[in-house]
This record gives C-alpha cells, structure tokens and sequence, in this order.
C-alpha cells in the first residue's frame, strides 16, 4: 500500500508548475498530498506515466507525450524524476513539508547511553539499543527489537538525480523505515528510510554485521542475511531466504520465498523461490 504524505498545507498545482517554471495542463487542483505513482488519487501530487484507475483530480508530474486524464491535472516535464525532486525541494522551502507524527518509547526499551534517537522515532516494548546506534525520527522499531551498536537506522538513502548544471540533488525522504517484531541487526549496519513508500523489515528476520539495506527495500519474515550483504534500492527479499556473506543484490530484483544466493555472489536478476545462486553474475546451483 503506498504511503499518502498530507502536506502541511494545500499549494495549487498551477503555483507550482510556475515555481518550477513548467508548463500545466488541465484545470488548477490543490494538491494536498504527495504519494508515490501506486498511491495517485484526487488532490495528489506523485509522478511518472498517469494512469486513470486512480480516478478524477490527480496532479502528475509527467512527460509531453501523456495527457491527463479527464479532471486531472499534469505538470509536463522532460526529467520526470528529477522534476518530482524539484517540487519537493520548492514544498519543503515554502512550508507545505508534511509534518511528521510524534513517537514514542517504551519504558520497558532499553537504549544505550551513547545511543541517539531522535525524535519522531517509535520504539516498542523491550527494544535494545546499543552503543553508538542512531535511530532516526522516521523509524518504527516493533517490540523486542535488538540493534547492536554503532548501525544507523532510517536516514535519508542516497536517491539523486542530475540537474542541468550535472550536480547531484537530493531526493528529501519521507517514508519510513519499519522494523517489526523480534528482528536482530549487529553492528555498524546501515539501513534507509523509504523515498515515499517504506522501507520495512519483517518477524524474526536476523542481520549480521557491516549490512546494507537501500531505501524501499523489502525484507520480509525470517531471512538471514549474513555479514557484508548489500541490498540495493527496492530490492525484495521473501520470507525464509538465507543471503550468503558479502552477497550483494541489484536494485529491484526480488529473492523467491526460501532461496539462497551465495557468499559473494552479484545478484543481477530476480531469483525464483527455492532456487539456490551463487558467483558473479549469479548463477542457479540448483
Ligand atoms: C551457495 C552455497 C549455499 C552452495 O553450497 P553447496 O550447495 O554446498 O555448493 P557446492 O559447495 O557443492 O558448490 C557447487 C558449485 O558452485 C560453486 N560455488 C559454491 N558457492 C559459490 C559461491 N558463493 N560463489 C561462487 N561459486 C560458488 C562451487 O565452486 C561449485 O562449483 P564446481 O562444481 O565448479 O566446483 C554456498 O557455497 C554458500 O555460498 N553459502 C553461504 C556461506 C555463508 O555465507 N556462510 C556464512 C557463515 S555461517
């Protein structure tokens, strides 16, 4: 389900289009929210190719050759992306930002003294957090969740894209990342929030040390990812895999339920469940 960011206050998607100074097409709507493509809806602000199943009033951030539907408007851009970057940078500067939710800590957690939470984050009951580990506002922990120390949990991954000029701008966050009950992450990991949609970490899953998690990455329950993993953006690992030492996976490829990718292995395509890959590029074993 994609997240619906409710801005702090409505902009009109014409004074937007001129800010970025983009042409509009369609009637002004207020764009009260942004989401990502999955979530459009009336009122909303998302990007890439319109798609009318989302129904009247959608406010898109997209290219010359699609034309809104019926009712919706379109910001026409020939960088889509880093168009999108734009406006968030404009919605942030002119204090549309959404305002995130409080959080809260459990009594019964138990945090490190050297530990940093910042606020915003929610940490259930039980939680450990050690030394050294920073817990970002945007972070849900579940209960009896055990961090050891020096990891980074929730900060903004490293989403750019280039301007004119070629300089990188920053992709600003705003989703989160969610870890749910009885997970185990070791030391000096480093795991991102979600661009718009989550980042998120099912039951039971157990991290070694020294892992990488990109931002929207899926983890669901019960997988083992060894020491060294990286798991680059979007990439979904189902319940029950076993990730090798040092195994590194490809932007959006999906690990089948119960597989195995092996130590070192450069996982460059999606692996269907079961299946057991290793070596670079990864090939099936069996
Ligand atoms: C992928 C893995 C599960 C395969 O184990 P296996 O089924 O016993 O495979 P085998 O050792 O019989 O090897 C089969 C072939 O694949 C190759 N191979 C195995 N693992 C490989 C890897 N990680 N990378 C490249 N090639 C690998 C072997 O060299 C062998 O090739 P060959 O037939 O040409 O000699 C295992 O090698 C692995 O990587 N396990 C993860 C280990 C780990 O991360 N441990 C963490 C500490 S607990």
């Amino acid at each position: 389900v994609a997240n619906v960011h409710n801005l702090a206050r409505p902009i009109v998607s014409t004074e937007l289009a001129a800010a970025l100074m983009l042409s509009h097409l369609g009637p002004a709507l207020d764009i009260v929210a942004v989401t990502s493509s999955d979530g459009a809806g009336a009122g909303r602000l998302s990007f890439g190719a319109p798609h009318s199943a989302n129904g009247e009033g959608c406010i898109w951030i997209t290219g010359a050759e699609t034309r809104p539907a019926e009712g919706s408007a379109a910001i026409v851009s020939s960088r889509i992306r880093l168009d999108f970057i734009r406006a968030l940078h404009h919605l942030r500067a002119s204090g549309h930002w959404p305002i995130s939710e409080p959080g809260s800590i459990s009594a019964n957690a138990r945090i490190h003294p050297t530990a940093v939470v910042h606020e915003g984050a929610s940490i259930g009951a039980f939680c450990e957090i050690g030394p050294g580990t920073v817990v970002h506002a945007a972070v849900t922990l579940g209960e009896r969740v055990i961090v050891g120390a020096g990891t980074v949990l929730g900060h903004d991954g490293f989403g750019y894209e280039r301007q004119a000029d070629d300089t990188p701008l920053h992709f600003p966050h705003l989703g989160r990342l969610i870890i749910e009950d009885d997970v185990a992450i070791g030391n000096l990991c480093s795991i991102s929030r979600g661009t718009l949609d989550d980042t998120r970490i099912g039951h039971h899953t157990r991290i070694d040390d020294q892992v990488y998690v990109a931002h929207n990455v899926t983890i669901d329950e019960n997988v083992l990812v060894m020491s060294g993993v990286r798991l680059n953006g979007r990439v979904h690992v189902a319940s029950g895999c076993w990730l090798g030492t040092g195994a590194l996976v490809r932007e959006g490829c999906a690990i089948g339920q119960g597989a195995t990718v092996g130590m070192g292995s450069v996982a460059v395509r999606s692996v269907e469940a079961g299946r057991v890959v290793a070596g670079n590029p990864a090939r099936t074993l069996r």
